[in-house]
């Protein structure tokens, strides 16, 4: 039986449904600490020069081919690449490659979720260690790792909260792509950004506006970086990550706009919003928080310590040691919490679409079949050392710049130059020229293999 597809409700949902889907954990997270870890102004050229020649070109990539495909019937990348492909059974099973990698992020990235939810709890309920005051950053941390590696030792407390946290993701995703994903972004997004700049304010003016120097440190752009091919894959991987590109996430989401939807204008405002939440919100958080705290001397080694050493340690330190404390920490957490759970409903809908569109499954037996994958997962990252840092690397780095190069090849090249510049002007108010498809199917591709050919001559 075919069913209907749905289609967003409104424009404004359907822009802060995959501004929800870009904005997440990579933004208050990933960013912050990579950009820390390699060098602050020195990360920010290749940076910016990834968004400018990949991110961008490939945002606006899946936003066409996905309501190219949507109108057709299909969400998931195994669809789409079946039908360009004429439903071959090889181009299906690539496809599935790139549905796969969503599912491999979700399953650690729910399980960093869940901590969140559980971490906004404890610290309103005052169960978070109570804060030394102290300017060794080492001291003034000490009792919030122990509890941090207590909690994800994983703690009965920690389980709960993962239960909790898939639990919600299901019922959510069960109530479909209206009544589920699209209201939880109208409410979830304006009160991320609300909170978010207000945490921004708080970490620039700690201290008599210390924080501004940490700012200053993310944007000391120098031409360091360049030279470093690990600055390359991080820089350009963060790219694709953040956008939440490469995996045909944004893609689905696309799939399901109105036929005549302005995808371009959709496009430029999901990466807009997700670059605004991560260069400017993201950047004016942890590592001004920490600058004001600790130092300078402080960052290279809070930063060694890994991504959640920032986050679920450091920042509750610091927050704790300020006035209202328990609120502030309660407003940090709360904040990555909504972050991360509008993108783990994006990294999870394209098996959902998978199952509904191509084996024309059930939507309640495709959400609870695509949660259950899910669960296993979370419980494997929970219980396995080291799991979560591998899968992050190759689903969240590598795989990704993979599998965008798949995109921009068959989209372009396989769909052809003249077929893909018609969907691209359609019933959109910005025209691109066609000059932006010949880069796009040359430029983009290049930078990814010279990022790959750095990367593997190291
Ligand atoms: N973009 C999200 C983030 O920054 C992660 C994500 C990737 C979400 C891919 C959906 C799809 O956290």
């Amino acid at each position: 039986m075919d069913r209907k597809r749905e289609t967003w409700a409104t424009k404004a949902g359907l822009i802060l449904a995959a501004a929800g889907n870009a904005v997440g954990l990579g933004n208050l997270l990933r960013f912050p600490s990579k950009a820390a870890l390699y060098g602050g102004g020195a990360f920010m050229l290749p940076y910016f020069i990834s968004l400018l020649l990949l991110g961008l070109p490939v945002m606006l990539i899946e936003w066409v081919i996905g309501r190219y495909a949507g109108k057709r019937g299909h969400g998931s990348m195994t669809g789409i690449l079946g039908l360009f492909f004429g439903h071959a059974s090889w181009a299906r099973a690539i496809g599935s490659l790139g549905v796969a990698i969503p599912i491999l992020i979700v399953m650690y990235y729910i399980w960093i979720e869940s901590w969140t939810l559980g971490f906004a709890f404890l610290s309103l309920f005052g169960a978070m260690p109570e804060p030394v005051i102290t300017s060794d950053p080492h001291q003034a941390m000490e009792p919030f790792v122990t509890f941090f590696k207590t909690y994800t030792a994983p703690s009965f407390t920690a389980g709960v909260f993962l239960w909790i946290t898939l639990v919600l993701n299901w019922i959510i995703l069960q109530r479909g792509v209206v009544k589920g994903i699209e209201i939880t972004a109208k409410i979830g997004m304006p009160a991320l950004i609300f909170m978010g700049l207000l945490l921004g304010v708080i970490s620039l003016s700690t201290n008599n506006w210390i924080g501004i120097e940490g700012l200053k440190f993310i944007y000391n752009l120098n031409l360091s970086g360049l030279k470093d091919p690990m600055t390359w894959i991080e820089a350009s991987g963060q790219i694709f990550f953040t956008l939440s590109l490469g995996m045909g996430a944004i893609a689905t989401y696309a799939s399901y706009v109105k036929p005549k939807e302005d995808v371009i204008k959709a496009g430029l405002w999901t990466a807009g919003i997700n670059e605004f939440v991560e260069v400017i919100i993201g950047a004016s958080i942890a590592i001004p928080a920490a600058f004001a705290m600790f130092g300078a001397l402080a960052i290279p080694e809070l930063a060694k310590e890994g991504t959640f050493r920032l986050g679920f340690m450091t920042m509750p330190a610091i927050l704790m040691s300020l006035p209202l404390g328990k609120l502030l920490a309660f407003v940090w957490f709360i904040l990555l919490f909504i972050a991360a759970l509008t993108s783990s409903l994006a990294l999870t809908q394209p098996l959902v679409a998978l199952f509904e569109d191509e084996m024309k499954w059930s939507h309640t037996r495709a959400v609870t079949f695509s949660m259950l994958l899910v669960v296993l997962g979370a419980h494997l990252c929970a219980y396995i050392p080291n799991f979560l840092d591998e899968l992050d690397f190759w689903a969240g780095a590598v795989f990704l710049l993979l599998f965008a190069l798949i995109e921009i090849i068959v989209f372009i090249w396989v769909f052809g130059v003249e077929n893909f510049y018609r969907e691209l002007t359609l019933d959109t108010s910005i025209k691109l020229p066609k000059s932006f498809v010949y880069f796009t199917g040359t430029i983009s591709p290049l930078f990814i293999f010279f990022i790959g050919y750095f990367w593997f001559s190291e």
